[in-house]
């Protein structure tokens, strides 16, 4: 039997998860309920899931969730008029647009016309600035999910040797300055490698945590990894319901704690959201 240790997501969400649900009664208590809001575009089946999801979490712990729903067909600027009620309503403190959207939509386009201190997901260009330059502000859901999930797990960060696999947008490169800035569950010496270093492995073999962030299914295997290393799978890809993850399930043998292949960073990303939506809800109410 493997000795490897597993580091599911559900304890580490429903944790986070526990800390929002207390906040949002603070905020009903002085009368303010706090509120996400959706938009999603067209008829995909998996993103109307996505969005009954969070909806559905909304609920259990106590915010308003109002939703738009605009057709296939609508235009960039029904969009941005989507959005921008939202940013004017100030009983709305987050705000998503379920990605993705339809071919002809820019969804760049439409995360910058968010009200930044809206932008749950963390990925509106000023947080991402923010993120770089340690400011306060939404983070971006599924770096911050790991992180929490290592501190969650009490593994330590600091001082040690990340190696991240993957440098986009939503994972490799947001995670990499949030796990080398100063604090007690970040400080570590961070390396990010792609497709210019054909040679990654050299890079992987030597990470006391490595991280998949590249989501091409199977990319991790026993051989890249140091025996007893931290490894956390982040990416994924689907081929209709069927997830494959980057990972190989063959790391098991060799990881000294693993997260599961199902169940790992997909909770914590969902509890980010949340976290970031209750902050913006008590900053709101502090400016007011
Ligand atoms: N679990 C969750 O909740 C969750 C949430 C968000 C994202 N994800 C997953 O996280 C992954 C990353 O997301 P993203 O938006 O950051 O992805 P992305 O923009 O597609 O970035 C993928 C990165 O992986 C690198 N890469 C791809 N194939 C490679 C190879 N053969 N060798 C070396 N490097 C390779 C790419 O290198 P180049 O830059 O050189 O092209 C790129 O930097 C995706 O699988 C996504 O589905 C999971």
């Amino acid at each position: 039997m493997s000795s490897t240790r597993l580091l599911p997501g559900g304890p580490v969400a429903e944790s986070v998860l526990n800390d929002v649900a207390a906040r949002a009664a603070v905020l009903t208590e002085k009368g303010v309920t706090p509120s996400l809001a959706t938009i999603l575009v067209g008829d995909d089946d998996a993103s109307a899931g996505y969005i009954r999801i969070k909806q559905r979490q909304a609920a259990e712990l106590g915010f308003d969730s109002p939703h738009t729903h605009l057709p296939a067909d609508a235009t960039q600027a029904d969009l941005h008029a989507a959005i921008a009620a939202y940013n004017d309503d100030p009983t709305v403190h987050g705000l998503l647009v379920q990605y993705p959207v339809p071919g002809h939509l820019d969804y760049d386009a439409a995360l910058q016309a968010m009200d930044p201190d809206k932008d749950v997901d963390g990925m509106h260009p000023l947080n991402m600035g923010r993120l770089a330059l340690g400011m306060p502000g939404p983070l971006p859901c599924t770096p911050a999910g790991i992180e929490a999930l290592l501190a969650y797990y009490d593994i330590p960060v600091s001082g040690r040797e990340v190696v991240i696999l993957g440098r986009g947008a939503t994972l490799g490169r947001p995670l990499a300055m949030l796990l080398s800035q100063k604090r007690p569950t970040a400080n570590a010496a961070v390396t990010v490698v792609h497709t210019g270093v054909p040679d990654w492995a050299r890079y992987t073999r030597r990470a006391d945590i490595l991280i998949a962030a590249a989501g091409v299914p199977g990319i991790i295997q026993p051989e890249h990894v140091k025996p007893g290393a931290v490894v956390v799978g982040g990416g994924v890809r689907y081929e209709g319901r069927r997830l494959l993850p980057d990972v190989d399930e063959s790391v098991e043998s060799v990881a000294g704690a693993i997260t599961p292949r199902v169940g790992g960073v997909g909770p914590t990303t969902v509890a980010m959201l949340f976290r970031n939506a209750i902050t913006a809800a008590e900053r709101a109410v502090a400016a007011a």
